[in-house]
C-alpha cells in the first residue's frame, strides 16, 4: 500500500517563512559576518533556501551528528559523526537545524559547540514540537511550531525517504 502523507505546511508557505527568517537574521546580526552550521542531513535543504535570504558574510559549516538512542527517542547523549573543519572561538555562530523534539540533541550539541568560545551561540530551526520537549532548548529563530505528529519534507525523513519533497508532510499511514 502507498504511503499516506498529508501537506501540514505548504511549500509557498515553507519559502514565505524562509525570507522572512533571513530578513530577520539579517537585522538581527547588522552586518556581522555570520558562521551557520548546518546540522545533517534533515537540515539541509532547509540551510541552503535560509542562506540565500540572509544578507550578510555568511561561512557555511557542516556537522552531522547522531543520538544514541532507538529509533524514536534520542537519548540526550550525541556522537559527532562529522564534526566542523574550522574553529568557531569568537565567531557569531548560527546553528541551523531541521526540527526540535524532545530537545535531547540539540540541548547537548549547544552545550558542546559553548566550551569552544563562540562570541556569539544562536539556534534557528524550522520546526518545533514543543509537546514532546524534556530538555529545554532555547529557539531564537523558529520557522513553525507543529503538533506531536510525525513529519516528512524539506529534508526531514522516514527511513530516509521523503527529504526531497517541498513542503511539509504529516505521515497518516506507512
Ligand atoms: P530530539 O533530540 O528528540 O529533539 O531529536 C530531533 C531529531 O529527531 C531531529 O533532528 C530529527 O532528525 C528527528 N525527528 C524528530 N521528530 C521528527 C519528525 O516528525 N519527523 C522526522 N524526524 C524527526
Ligand atoms: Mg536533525
Amino acid at each position: 500500500m502507498a504511503d499516506k502523507i498529508d501537506v501540514l505546511i505548504s511549500e509557498e508557505d515553507v519559502n514565505k517563512r524562509i525570507r522572512e527568517l533571513g530578513e530577520t537574521i539579517t537585522k538581527d546580526y547588522n552586518g556581522a559576518p555570520i558562521t551557520v552550521i548546518c546540522t545533517l542531513k534533515g537540515a539541509a535543504p532547509f540551510a541552503c533556501e535560509l542562506i540565500k535570504r540572509i544578507d550578510l558574510p555568511v561561512e557555511l559549516e557542516f556537522m552531522r551528528v547522531s543520538s544514541y538512542g532507538n529509533a524514536s527517542e534520542s537519548s540526550g547523549v550525541v556522537k559527532i559523526v562529522q564534526d566542523l573543519d574550522a574553529p568557531i572561538e569568537g565567531k557569531d555562530v548560527l546553528i541551523v537545524e531541521d526540527i526540535i523534539d524532545s530537545g535531547n540533541t540539540m540541548s547537548y550539541l549547544m552545550k558542546m559547540l559553548a566550551v569552544r568560545k563562540p562570541k556569539s551561540l544562536k539556534l534557528c530551526s524550522l520546526l518545533d514540537k514543543p509537546d514532546r520537549r524534556v530538555a529545554p532548548v532555547n529557539i531564537d529563530y523558529k520557522g513553525f511550531e507543529i503538533p506531536d505528529v510525525f513529519v516528512v519534507g524539506y529534508g526531514l525523513d522516514y527511513a530516509q525517504k521523503y527529504r526531497n519533497l517541498p513542503f511539509v508532510g504529516e505521515v497518516k499511514e506507512i
